[in-house]
């Protein structure tokens, strides 16, 4: 990486009073220029407490509106408008109208993962690392949980009382489903003493194989506080990366060597520098779709504590 273009990028944050949001699968070279490295329920609070009047968010799309929802008088740019995460397009809100007349008393949980409409719909909010807590607290007989079917199934193993519902029919990280049990299991052969750490994305089958199932922040408490050295990962290689650069002395073996979400590495150093340079590209949310997506967001910010 170029010396003078960290350097610009460090100067321009500073000219800009500008934050630099960062999700935990950047690149390493993004993650050590942000001022906060995340999961996106991480992200999401930091957002909400920023006195920054730029936020610039290295992450997901969804990620990007959350923070925007949750401050209509800030800027926030991505860098990229090609980083969108295609699970946030599999529950459109026309979707939603039709579960919502299906299930007319049934509370709607929606992942972070959806775009600004979608959780204008929805009850409330729900990410890999509160989804459990929060659905516990929501006292209620069953619950419609989407798109990601995955979670839906994480969530119900762990809340057997809470009727789970899944939906829509098809809600999937593509990333996530490259995980396999008999790749994991040729790892497990090699290393017998590793941990597998798994995101909630992954299969029931590798869940059911996995030691502890996390969202990606989880992961570095777990790698931190685990008296193993080795560790198996089940999540975008980002994480591993930086894994890797926080515990130097540990050892972590990707689950596979393709788990890369494209979409998350369109954000790139150039792309970073022309963001904060030319302030781009600022997210939009109608400010009607904006005040209601933001009670499901808040909802879940206010469970979460
Ligand atoms: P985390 O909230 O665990 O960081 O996950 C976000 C995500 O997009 C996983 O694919
Ligand atoms: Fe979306 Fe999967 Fe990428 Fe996460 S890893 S942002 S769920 S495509």
């Amino acid at each position: 990486m170029s010396k003078d273009i960290v350097e610009d990028i460090t100067s321009l944050k500073k000219e800009r009073n500008a934050l630099l949001l960062v999700h935990n699968y950047q690149d390493s070279k993004i993650q050590e220029l942000g001022d906060f490295i995340g999961d996106s329920f991480e992200l999401a609070r930091k957002a909400k407490f920023t006195d920054n009047s730029i936020i610039v968010f290295a992450g997901a799309e969804f990620m990007a509106e959350t923070a925007a929802i949750l401050n209509p008088q800030k800027k926030v740019l991505i860098p990229s408008s090609m980083a969108k995460c295609p699970m946030a397009h599999m529950l459109s809100p026309t979707k939603m109208k039709r579960y919502r007349t299906l299930y007319p008393n049934t509370t709607i949980a929606v992942y972070v993962n959806t775009t600004a409409e979608t959780k204008a719909m929805a009850d409330i909010c729900i990410t890999s690392g509160n989804a459990v807590k929060i659905i516990k607290n929501l006292d209620e007989k069953q619950v419609l949980v989407g798109p990601d079917r995955n979670l839906a199934y994480y969530i119900q193993q762990q809340i057997p009382e809470i009727k789970i519902i899944p939906f829509p029919k098809i809600g999937y990280c593509y990333v996530h489903r490259k995980f396999i049990p008999s790749d994991i299991k040729k790892l497990i052969v090699r290393y017998p003493e590793a941990e597998i750490l798994a995101h909630p994305e992954v299969s029931p089958s590798v869940q059911k194989i996995a030691n502890k199932i996390c969202s990606t922040s989880r992961m570095l408490k777990e790698a931190a506080n685990s008296s193993s050295e080795k560790f198996i990962i089940a999540t975008e290689n980002g994480l591993v990366d930086r894994l890797r650069s926080n515990f130097p002395t540990k050892m972590f073996i990707p689950a596979r060597k393709d788990a890369i979400c494209i979409q998350q590495k369109q954000i790139t150093i150039y792309n970073l520098y022309l963001s904060l340079l030319k302030e781009q590209y600022r997210i939009y949310i109608p400010p009607n779709i904006a005040k209601k997506a933001r009670l499901p967001i808040e909802r879940m910010l206010e469970l979460s504590e």
